[in-house]
């Protein structure tokens, strides 16, 4: 009896122990970074792709804002792999909807693939292809809900990159190598921000007119626009990134649509030239360099619809070919209005070039 007694009493006291370190350990753990706690259900970060940053690089830029210091510290990382893809395009497909998207934007991704995204409706016989891009963002959503989107709709492209302001040139970099390998033959390619509306039957109308053999990017071309100086403003760029008085003319990058051939001869000119954490101006610089003008069109309006016109007036939309900044909601209610039959505009002409 006393023999198994002595048995038990440093046995209790090893559990007891043991509890004890598992309870500190919790707590460690709660008290230490609540924010960085990943909930239960979400699966191990996919593994980065080894990239290391430039030390010469980081220290000469100490002095810019943090963002900008990121930027020239991983400048020359420019290899991410895809974590989740679309099936590639058919072989007659007549445009390619690519639409920079976030993780989070889920209602955005919702409203665009049920209103004027949707598969066939406003397509006119035309064969269109939808796709989704998007970088890694923290762990809400979970990867689940993007791999359910995924399987579900087959129209998300995401790299395994931080979804960041400034990383916006990675994904058309990499969006330009994804088409090359999956999707060359599309005639026309719309790039285009998760907030734009997009009158569908207008832009293949437009489009008709065009030969994808021939170079062509049109949209809402800036000109002579000033390089922000300003550190407090989120464009900021400092003389040591780019010293000139002006950038070269671009299109606004809430949305455009090029040709297949200038598709084509941007992605060479994008592979060669150093990245420029401002995406749209990036695509100047490259259109500059292959000697392309862009062309622009005042049917895309990608600083939205100024006073005093109404903003919300869907007879404007009729005659238009993009315009930017909607939220989900009045993306429903843009195409419950411009697709209602018994809407009576007065006849307003389209916009010419
Ligand atoms: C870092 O960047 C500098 C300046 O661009 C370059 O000369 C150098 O070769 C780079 N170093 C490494 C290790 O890549
Ligand atoms: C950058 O600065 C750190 C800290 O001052 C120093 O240890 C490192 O050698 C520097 N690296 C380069 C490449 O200049
Ligand atoms: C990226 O890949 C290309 C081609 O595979 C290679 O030439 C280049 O060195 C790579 N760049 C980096 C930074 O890994
Ligand atoms: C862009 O993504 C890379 C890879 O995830 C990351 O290292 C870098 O910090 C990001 N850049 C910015 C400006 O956030």
């Amino acid at each position: 009896m006393f023999r198994r007694l002595a048995w038990l009493v440093p046995y209790s006291l090893a559990v007891l122990l043991l509890s004890c370190l598992l309870f500190l350990k919790k707590e460690a753990k709660l008290v230490g970074s609540p924010t960085t706690c990943q909930p239960f259900w979400a699966p191990p970060r996919p593994h980065h792709s080894q990239c290391q940053p430039n030390h010469t690089v980081a220290n000469a830029s100490l002095s810019l804002p943090s963002r900008h210091h990121l930027f020239l510290t991983y400048r020359h990382c420019r290899n991410f792999s895809i974590l989740l893809e679309p099936s590639g395009c058919a072989k007659d497909t007549f445009l390619l909807l690519a639409i920079k998207s976030q993780p989070g934007h889920v209602e955005q991704r919702a409203a665009i693939r049920s209103t004027w995204g949707r598969p066939g409706g406003w397509a006119r016989g035309r064969q269109l292809k939808l796709v989704f891009l998007l970088g890694v963002a923290g762990p809400v959503p979970p990867a689940q809900l993007l791999a359910y989107e995924s399987g579900e709709f087959d129209d998300i492209l995401q790299w395994d990159f931080a979804e960041d302001f400034f990383n916006l040139t990675l994904k058309e970099l990499h969006l330009q190598r994804w088409v090359a390998a999956a999707c060359s033959q599309a005639h026309f390619m719309l790039k285009g921000d998760d907030d734009v509306f997009v009158h569908v039957p207008n832009v293949l109308e437009f489009l008709d007119g065009w030969d994808p053999a021939q170079d062509l990017l049109v949209g809402d071309v800036i000109r002579q626009a000033l390089p922000n100086r300003n550190t407090k403003v989120k464009y900021f760029i400092p003389r040591s990134m780019y010293r000139a008085r002006h950038y070269p003319p671009y299109a606004g990058g809430g949305g455009y649509v090029m040709s297949r051939a200038t598709v084509r001869r941007l992605q060479t000119a994008m592979e060669e030239a150093e990245l420029f954490p401002i995406d749209d101006v990036f695509v100047g610089m490259c259109l500059r360099k292959l000697g392309v003008n862009p062309t622009h069109h005042a049917g895309f309006k990608t600083f939205g619809i100024q006073q005093p016109l109404n903003p919300l007036d869907p007879c404007l939309y009729r005659g238009l070919l993009l315009v930017h900044r909607l939220s989900p909601l009045e993306m429903w209610t843009m195409w419950a209005l411009v697709t209602d039959e018994g809407l009576k505009c007065a006849a307003a002409p389209m916009p010419q070039l």
